[in-house]
């Protein structure tokens, strides 16, 4: 069975294809689009459509929209309400869900061929759950008592949450929250309150979060607290009284920290409640969790540390742009087919050697093909360099893992300054380190081991935190990436030569951008930020392009 999931209606467009019960592609419309997230994150530029994302996957696959058996859209418009019945300020709502209910004519157009009565809609936050149950690595778990599922987002139709199980490919709802109680538009409004971008910039609330204080956590218990049947009420809250609003780049005091500290903790706290919540119901042993808020590294290790659940997995591409899989696989579980666990985020557009040569024979770039392009990326991360790395397909979601990647020598503190420099981000953020898995037990504590998507904190151990100084975030934690030599054999060899030089199995690793820009996808792209960023080497496929010496 072929089916196509296509996300359009929030944040992130993005679409995914499914066959035989295996992920095949999957890629988000920005690496394509150039333009981050793919539109702004304002609901009135929601109507954004896939269609060159949608447009590759079929490619990738050979596949026509006519060999499709399915088309999956991950909302389902005869679930909406209006805006204002559910208590929401949203005077756009009515233009998405117009939008929404032409989709099938739209797709059409878009992929000729495609027959509009083979699109279905799926309900927002069931292609949320899917996406981390059914793609989740605990195949026989399917067969055994399921798996469950926590989605939290800022909104689907007319809800924010979702506990259930998915067990034999059949999810089991417990318990959804309705709008307009919503954790993940909670934390939205703190983010536009900060001078940041909301539906976007969340990441920067988190890390802001570790240079304060929970000094307004009593207040936000009183505002923020969970219901006894499993669900949770969000109220107003007057965020000018804690600390006052601030404009885009304006600089922020302490005020600011010890809000988004106590936000940050009361979510944490929420969320151990409504995990706790759901295993005592099932008693489950293994929790996966998606939607955008399954994206706070932070909280998702409390839950790993302290819900219960043996075992915790997080969908990487947690936002929307995960429910394009999501609801392929649903659609695809429900028609029967045994699905296959996902092996990793690299589901993008990949090169061959032959492609990449003749891009950069075009450019007219000086270039080399070294005996081991692992060996010569360590070489120069160890003499300071920074590296531009571009390995094998791209990753879905919005983490770089080894394959879109920007690398440098962890051991020298001023290397944060300089990455931040480099994509033109707040010297508050930190980067993030990879690291060898059999290694990461040595050196980082608390979060879970193996962790290859980067979606935990860890505590790095206090003798090596001088060693890795340019990795190690304000509080002691670091969010890190651990390789595996056998699904990813290039980026651990390279990691083995980079610790034989310097004694170090760490290697500085954020995502190969620059300001603004969404991750690189293709040659081209790689070849426009090594033209325009002061990066020392482009490691891409096989060979090196230097940066000349003046
Ligand atoms: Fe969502």
């Amino acid at each position: 069975m072929k089916v196509l999931g296509i996300n359009a209606l929030f944040h992130d467009p993005s679409a995914a294809l499914v066959v035989d019960g295996g992920t095949v592609a999957a890629a988000e419309e920005e690496r394509f689009s150039r333009r981050k997230h793919g539109h702004r994150p304002v609901p009135f530029a929601a109507w954004e459509l896939p269609e060159q994302a949608a447009r590759w996957c079929l490619a990738s696959a050979g596949l026509e929209p006519t060999d499709l058996d399915a088309v999956t859209y991950s909302y389902d418009v005869r679930l909406a309400r209006p805006a204002d019945e559910m208590g929401l300020h949203d005077p756009w709502d009515h233009l998405r869900q117009t939008y929404a209910r032409q989709a099938p004519e739209f797709l059409a157009t878009a992929l000729p061929g495609l027959d509009p009565a083979d699109v279905t809609f799926v309900p927002h936050h069931v292609a949320h759950a899917a996406s981390a149950a059914l793609a989740a690595p605990y195949d026989a778990l399917l067969d055994a008592g399921g798996v469950d599922v926590l989605v939290l987002d800022g909104r689907g139709e007319c809800a924010s949450h979702l506990a259930g199980t998915y067990e034999r490919g059949r999810l089991t709802t417990h318990r959804t929250q309705e709008l307009p109680h919503s954790l993940g538009l909670l934390y939205e409004d703190l983010t536009e309150h900060l001078g940041f971008l909301r539906s976007s910039d969340e990441y920067k609330v988190m890390a802001m979060a570790s240079y304060g204080e929970p000094r307004f956590l009593t207040e936000l218990r009183r505002r923020v607290r969970t219901s006894p049947e499993g669900g949770f009420v969000t109220e107003r809250i007057d965020w000018d009284a804690m600390a006052k609003r601030l404009a885009p780049g304006e600089q922020w005091s302490q005020d600011h920290a010890d809000l988004a500290a106590s936000v940050q903790r009361r979510l944490e706290e929420v969320l151990l409640e409504l995990a706790r919540w759901l295993r005592g119901r099932t008693g489950g042993r293994v929790l996966t969790l998606a939607g955008g808020v399954a994206l706070n590294c932070v909280a998702n290790t409390v839950l790993a540390e302290h819900s219960g659940y043996d075992e915790v997995w997080v969908q990487p591409a947690a936002g929307d742009a995960g429910t394009s899989l999501g609801s392929a696989l649903h659609v695809a579980a429900q028609a029967g087919e045994r699905l296959v666990p996902m092996r990793g985020a690299d589901l993008g557009r990949g090169w061959t050697e032959v492609e990449i040569e003749e891009r950069l024979r075009t450019a007219r770039l000086r270039y080399e093909r070294p005996d081991d392009i692992a060996e010569t990326v360590a070489e120069c991360l160890a003499e300071d360099g920074v590296v531009a790395w571009f390995q094998g397909r791209s990753e879905f979601g919005p983490r770089a893992l080894g394959h879109r990647s920007l690398l440098a020598h962890p051991g020298r503190r001023e290397n944060l300054e300089r990455l931040n420099d480099v994509k033109g981000r707040e010297q508050f953020r930190p980067v993030a380190p990879m690291v060898l898995a059999d290694r990461a037990g040595d050196i980082f504590s608390r979060g879970p081991v193996p962790s290859p998507y980067m979606l935990f904190v860890h505590d790095v151990a206090p003798h090596w935190r001088d060693r890795i100084p340019a990795v190690v975030h304000v509080d002691g934690t670091a969010r890190i990436q651990t390789v595996d030599a056998d699904q990813e054999p290039l980026v651990a060899r390279m990691l083995t030569a980079f610790e034989r030089r310097t004694g170090l199995p760490v290697v500085v690793n954020t995502s190969l951008n620059t300001a603004g820009r969404p991750m690189v996808d293709d040659p081209r792209d790689a070849l426009e930020c090594f033209g325009s960023a002061p990066v020392d080497l482009l490691a891409i496929g096989p060979f090196a392009v230097r940066r000349p010496t003046a």
